[in-house]
């Protein structure tokens, strides 16, 4: 199948990845920006280079993923099974590039939205067609995750080829209907969230915090380095989507949070969050 990826970003760069890593898929990476795509399949090359020099990959795999991989635009899409999107998280962005693809492409090709909290039901008002959540977890390529997501109008034929897309590239789907987070992030970003809360209010360091939930509650990483590893902003605009949606003071943004963003500290993409990455 063809599958387009709009978005040049960590999370499209690795979405692609992900689906160029199964035999059977075609994958044209889009950017939002000139240059973009190009950058970001260059990007994929690096790092599975790296995976073949260090003996965990073969040449050959990595061969067969580029060779599945290509950097496009949009007008390249019109004859795909399927196009996720994870451009910028805003949703009149996300809307624009549906109207537009909705010109491009066949009236089968299923419109997919890697949204990490807006919702698919507006998304979908005004399209020909209703929007799917197919939800990936960064880092793409390796997490094993896919939620798929129903909005109101989502047909459930949508949800069933979603779902068994997601299983042939080697992921696990689960199906979720509509709701601000979803299942992981409205668990996941409130937990940061209070992580942020305990740093702040001076109980343990930033690297106590993540060694206590490393060995005492046997999270792969720390919540702060996750955070750090996310993004802060993107951390902040989950909480403030949980916030609006539910008008519930449980989901309030820890002050420090905002801070930090606003200061520019939004963690590894800007070489320093509750971490320091400038070394
Ligand atoms: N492509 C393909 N495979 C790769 C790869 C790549 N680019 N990079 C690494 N791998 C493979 C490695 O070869 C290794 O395979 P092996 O086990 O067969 O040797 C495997 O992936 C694991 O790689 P590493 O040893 O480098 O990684 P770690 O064991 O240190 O784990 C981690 C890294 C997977 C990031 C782990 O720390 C983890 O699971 N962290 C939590 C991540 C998480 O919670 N993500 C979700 C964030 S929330 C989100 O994304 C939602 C959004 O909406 C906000």
């Amino acid at each position: 199948m063809k599958v387009g990826v709009v978005g040049g970003g960590t999370m499209g760069v690795g979405i692609a990845q992900a689906f160029a890593s199964a035999e059977g898929c075609e994958v044209v990476l889009c950017g939002a920006r000139e240059g973009s795509a190009e950058k970001g399949r260059k990007k994929i090359e690096s790092s599975l280079a790296g995976l073949v020099g260090k003996g965990k990959m073969e040449q050959a795999k990595m061969d067969g993923v580029l060779g599945r991989l290509t950097a496009g635009k949009l007008e390249d899409l019109a004859d795909c099974g399927l196009v996720v999107e994870a451009v910028r998280e805003e949703m009149s962005h996300k809307k624009e590039l549906f109207l537009k693809l909705q010109k491009i492409c066949g009236a089968d090709t299923i419109f997919a939205s890697n949204t990490s909290s807006l919702s698919l039901t507006e998304m979908s008002d005004g399209l020909d067609r209703a929007v799917v959540g197919m939800h990936f977890f960064n880092p793409a390529p390796i997490m094993k995750l896919v939620e798929v997501i129903a909005g109101i109008q989502t047909k459930d034929e949508t949800v069933a080829k979603v779902t068994a897309i997601a299983k042939e590239i080697g992921k696990t789907p689960v199906n979720v209907k509509e709701g601000a987070g979803f299942v992981v992030n409205r668990l996941l970003i409130p937990m940061i969230n209070e992580a942020a809360g305990v740093c702040a209010d001076g109980l343990a360091s930033a690297e106590d915090i993540d060694t206590a939930m490393k060995l005492g509650a046997g999270h792969p990483m720390g919540p702060l380095a996750l955070a750090d590893m996310i993004g802060l902003d993107i951390c902040l605009a989950i909480m403030e989507v949980l916030y609006n949606e539910f008008g519930d003071p449980k989901y309030r943004a820890h002050p420090l949070l905002k801070k930090m963003v606003r200061g520019g500290l939004l963690g590894k993409k800007s070489g320093k969050g509750f971490h320091d990455y400038s070394k």
